[in-house]
């Protein structure tokens, strides 16, 4: 199923991105680690994929906390306050808990009291796809202040055993703030495809009303993602650059004029392919997953996120955030950057990760959530990482993690 949403009638209001932000838990799982795992090595994994390291949550974080994070780094960015945001839409595939929304949660820990709060699941196309609804709500003049957080926490849901997929993922959040404008329209196009016949090719299979919880889905190791590799590859090589491109000439444009593409970051070799595929040069190809591997959701707006702060995006350009995933579906969102480049560090400046709290049931307490494979890697010192030096001022669990959030 296709989606064709209208470009914005002369009566609707403009949409204009505002604020960005993004927030990597501290500890590093590296290629060397998974060595001891599984039967890979840093060679496969890197020729295949282009993957090195990528990030793990510690034991005090969850989907929601480093959701905060990145959206309060977003709200400031865009020179708000938390209270300005009308709605707050979270895309996850990696919540909390089944209910409430991540969203609710992590709009009372923003300080939050006025905003409509919801999660999205679209898997790895989540964060457009909550973008796309975003940008619909302010168009429609529903909304004036719309925070978009894309925020995953997938090392929980990984199988250590299955050299296959826990090779490939990682944690992290990212967040943008959509604003309405009176200014002039700028071009923007949107594409978002669903292919239900690919479901079952990334699924995790136990927990929702299919396969309720049970001991016996814990033995057969059924609450872990699963992932037919080869056909997913195919999926993404086939419609990362068609969905480009359709969002691209929605936008009146043709892919020659996109200054960068920020894809999905889940291969290097898928994003050769689309780079071959739309007959463009790898430098208009934003690519960290070096760093962070795939991290779903989170991997689009974390990725924007630091190109802007890079320096490799400036007013007038024109980008592409394009996205594929579970279900299949994919995504992808063509528009011309209007805001200020140099208030990203602001915003990242602004927000310190161990000052921000999710709030726990008193009469309630979680078991251990780390992976029994992961203890080792999260129980040693950080180290201080050069790239990221705002998401590594936590060495370790803080002390009062027990307290708060877990
Ligand atoms: O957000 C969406 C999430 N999913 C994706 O993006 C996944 C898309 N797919 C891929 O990125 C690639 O298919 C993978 C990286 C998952 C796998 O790469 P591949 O080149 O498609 O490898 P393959 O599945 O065809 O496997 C080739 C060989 C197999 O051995 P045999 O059967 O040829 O003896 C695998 O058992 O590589 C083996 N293999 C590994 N070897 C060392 C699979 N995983 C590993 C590993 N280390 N980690």
């Amino acid at each position: 199923m296709s989606t064709h949403p209208m470009p914005p009638s002369p009566a609707s209001r403009s949409v204009r991105l505002t604020g960005w932000g993004r927030y990597a838990p501290a500890q590093v799982l590296t290629n060397a680690d998974l060595e001891r795992m599984v039967d890979t090595s840093d060679e496969w994994i890197v020729s295949r994929t282009g993957i090195r390291e990528r990030r793990v949550a510690a034991a005090h974080e969850t989907t929601a906390s480093m959701g905060a994070v990145a959206g309060l780094r977003a709200i400031a960015t865009a020179g708000l306050v938390p209270d300005e945001i009308d709605v707050i839409i979270l895309a996850t595939l990696t919540p909390d808990y089944w209910m409430p929304s991540t969203a609710a949660l992590v709009k009372e820990a923003i300080g939050n009291t006025r905003a409509t709060a919801f999660d999205v699941m679209a898997a790895c196309s989540g964060f457009v796809y909550a973008y796309a609804t975003a940008s619909a709500y302010i168009a429609a003049g529903m909304a004036r202040h719309v925070l978009v957080i894309g925020a995953e926490l997938l090392t929980r849901f990984l199988d250590y055993s299955d050299r296959s997929t826990c090779i490939l993922f990682g944690d992290g959040a990212g967040a943008v703030v959509l604003s309405a404008s009176d200014e002039a329209a700028t071009p923007v196009g949107i594409e978002m495809t669903t292919e239900p016949q690919g479901a079952y090719m990334i699924w995790l299979p136990a927990g929702g009303s299919k396969s309720p919880p049970s001991a016996e889905t814990i033995a057969r190791g059924e609450h872990k993602i699963r992932m037919e590799g080869r056909e997913t590859y195919r999926f993404a090589t086939r419609t990362l650059a068609s969905t480009a491109l359709a969002a691209v000439g929605r936008a009146g444009l043709h892919a020659g004029d996109i200054d960068l593409f920020i894809p999905h970051q889940a291969n290097i070799r898928i994003i050769e392919a689309v780079a071959k595929g739309l007959d463009l040069p790898m430098e208009r190809m934003y690519v960290n997953l070096d760093r962070y591997g795939n991290t779903s959701a989170a991997s689009v707006p974390i990725a924007l996120a630091e190109a802007v702060n890079e320096g490799r995006v400036k007013p007038g350009d024109h980008i592409v955030l394009v996205a594929f995933g579970a279900g299949f579906t994919s995504g992808a969102v063509a528009m011309e950057w209007t805001a200020d480049p140099a208030r990203g560090p602001i915003g990242d400046a602004a927000v310190r990760p161990e000052d921000v709290r999710v709030r726990l049931p008193v009469d309630w307490d979680s078991v251990d959530p780390i992976p029994p494979a992961l203890a080792e890697v999260l129980g040693r010192p950080v180290v201080p990482g050069v790239e990221l030096p705002l998401d590594d001022v936590v060495p370790g669990e803080p002390a009062h993690a027990h307290s708060s959030t877990r």
